[in-house]
C-alpha cells in the first residue's frame, strides 16, 4: 500500500497539508517564534525563550526573574511520589528508556494534580492557570530526568542547583564543575529545541487537546511521539551511527552500505527543511567552539572529522543537508553526557513549545479529525461462524 501513489485529495504523512493556525512559530524565510528570528534568540536565555513562547512576548528583567524562580521552585518540589514510582521502575526495568521515566512522570503528575482540563471554552483566568500548569512542568520534567539519572546510577536524587535552568540541569546530568562555556553551548541547544511549529510531536499534543482532554495527557501523547527515531530520537541514533563507523576510513563504506539498504541517516533531511535547517547551521557553530575548547580530548576531534566527512558525502550523494539533532547529538557528548539522555533533554526544552501549542489550541479549539482515504477490501457479505471452513 506504502508505494501506490496517493490520491489527489490525500497526502501521506500530511505533507504538504497546513492543519491549522499559531502565532507561536513560523518558518517562513527563517525560523521565528512570536516573530523573533531563532538567530537573535539564541543570544538570551532559555528561560527568555520559555517565557516568550508562553505568555507571547519577551520578558523584563523582573518578570523573567519571578519566571526562572517559579520554574526553580517547581523543580525543586516535585511531589514525592514521583521520586518514590521512579525508584520502583528503575529496579524492576533499570535498562528502560529514559523516554519512558519521563512519560510516566508526567502522567503520574497529571494524576496526581486530579487534572481533568479547563472548562471550555478557555477564558483569560483559565488560560493563566493553564500557563502555571506548564511552566510547572518545565521545572519538574527536568526534575524527573534528573532523578531518573540519579536512580538508575546507584545514587540518592540530588536537590536542584539555585542555577538557571541549563546551568543546573547540566550539573545533576554529568555532575563536576560546569564552565560558562559548557552551560552556554547546553543553553543554545534548549532553545533551539524549544519550539518548532506543527511537527509530530506537537501536533500530537494538540489532537489530544482538541479533544477537551487536559495538558497533562497531551503532553504525555507528545513525549511518546518524540521518541521515536524519525524525530527527537534521532539525536541518540546520530551518536550510535557515528560510533558504528568508528574512523574516518571507514565512513565512505559505512553509507554505501546505509543507502544500498535504503536506510536512512540520522540527522539529515527535514520534512520542512529541503535547503537546510537554519538551527542546525547555528549550532554547528557552537558545536565547533566548543571542541575548539582547550582540553576537549583528541577523541572529539577526530569524530568531529568523521562527522565533517560524512555530511559532505550526504551533500554530494544524496544532496540533503543535517538537521538540528545532527550538531545536537555531538555537542551533548562533547559535554560528557550519556547518549540516553539526548532525547529526553530535547524534552525539557520542548515542553515549553508543546505546552503553548496546548495552551493556544484551548483558546481556539476545533476537534482535530482529518479523513482517510479507504484502500481495504471490496464491500462484501458477512458470513456466520459455522458456515465459514476451515
Ligand atoms: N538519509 C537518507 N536518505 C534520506 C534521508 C536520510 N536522512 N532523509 C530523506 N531521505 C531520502 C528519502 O528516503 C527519499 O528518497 P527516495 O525519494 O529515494 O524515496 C528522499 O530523501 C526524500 O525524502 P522524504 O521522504 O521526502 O522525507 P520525509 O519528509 O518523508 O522525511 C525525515 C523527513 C526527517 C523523516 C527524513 O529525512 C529522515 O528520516 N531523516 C532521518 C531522521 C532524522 O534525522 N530525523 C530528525 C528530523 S528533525
Amino acid at each position: 500500500m506504502a508505494s501506490t501513489p496517493d490520491s489527489p485529495s490525500t497526502s501521506r504523512g500530511l505533507a504538504g497539508v497546513t492543519a491549522g493556525r499559531t502565532a507561536i512559530c513560523s518558518l517562513e524565510g527563517t525560523l521565528r517564534y512570536r516573530g523573533y528570528d531563532i538567530a537573535d534568540l539564541v543570544a538570551g536565555s532559555f528561560e527568555e525563550t520559555a517565557y516568550l513562547l508562553l505568555r507571547g512576548s519577551l520578558p523584563t528583567a523582573t518578570e523573567l526573574d519571578a519566571f526562572s524562580n517559579r520554574i526553580r521552585k517547581a523543580a525543586r518540589s516535585l511531589p514525592p511520589l514521583i521520586p518514590e514510582l521512579l525508584a520502583r521502575l528503575a529496579k524492576a526495568a533499570p535498562q528502560a528508556s529514559t523516554m519512558d521515566a519521563l512519560r510516566t512522570a508526567v502522567s503520574a503528575l497529571g494524576q496526581l494534580a486530579v487534572d481533568n482540563g479547563p472548562q471550555m471554552p478557555v477564558d483569560q483566568l483559565a488560560r493563566e492557570t493553564q500557563t502555571t500548569i506548564a511552566e510547572q512542568l518545565i521545572g519538574q520534567v527536568a526534575a524527573a530526568l534528573a532523578t531518573w539519572v540519579d536512580l538508575t546510577n546507584d545514587r540518592t536524587p540530588a536537590s536542584w542547583p539555585e542555577q538557571p535552568l541549563a546551568a543546573a540541569l547540566l550539573s545533576r546530568l554529568r555532575g563536576g564543575a560546569i564552565s560558562s562555556a559548557e552551560a552556554e553551548a547546553f543553553d543554545t541547544t534548549l532553545i533551539l529545541y524549544a519550539e518548532h511549529e506543527f511537527n509530530a510531536s506537537t501536533f500530537a499534543a494538540r489532537t489530544v487537546t482538541s479533544t477537551g482532554a487536559d495538558m497533562h495527557s497531551a503532553v504525555t501523547a507528545a513525549i511518546g511521539a518524540l521518541k521515536g527515531p524519525l524525530h527527537g530520537g534521532a539525536n541518540e541514533k546520530v551518536l550510535q551511527q557515528l560510533g558504528e563507523i568508528g574512523s574516518l576510513d571507514r565512513v565512505e563504506p559505512w553509507l554505501a552500505e546505509q543507502l544500498a539498504a535504503r536506510r536512512v541517516v540520522m540527522g539529515f533531511g527535514h520534512r520542512v527543511y529541503k535547503q537546510g535547517d537554519v538551527r542546525a547551521v547555528l549550532l554547528a557553530d557552537v558545536c565547533r567552539g566548543l571542541i575548539r575548547t582547550d582540553g576537549m580530548a583528541e577523541s572529539h576531534q577526530q569524530l568531529e572529522q568523521l562527522a565533517d566527512r560524512l555530511e559532505g558525502l550526504m551533500l554530494e550523494q544524496k544532496g540533503l543537508k543535517p538537521n538540528l539533532d545532527w550538531p545536537a547529538a555531538r555537542v551533548y557528548h562533547a559535554l560528557g553526557l550519556p547518549i540516553s539522555v539526548f532525547t529526553p533533554i530535547f524534552v525539557v526544552a520542548r515542553m515549553s513549545g508543546w505546552t503553548a501549542h496546548v495552551v493556544e489550541q484551548m483558546g481556539d479549539n476545533r476537534l482535530i479529525r482529518p479523513l482517510s482515504e479507504y484502500r481495504g477490501a471490496a464491500p462484501r457479505a458477512y458470513s456466520m461462524l459455522a458456515e465459514r471452513s476451515t
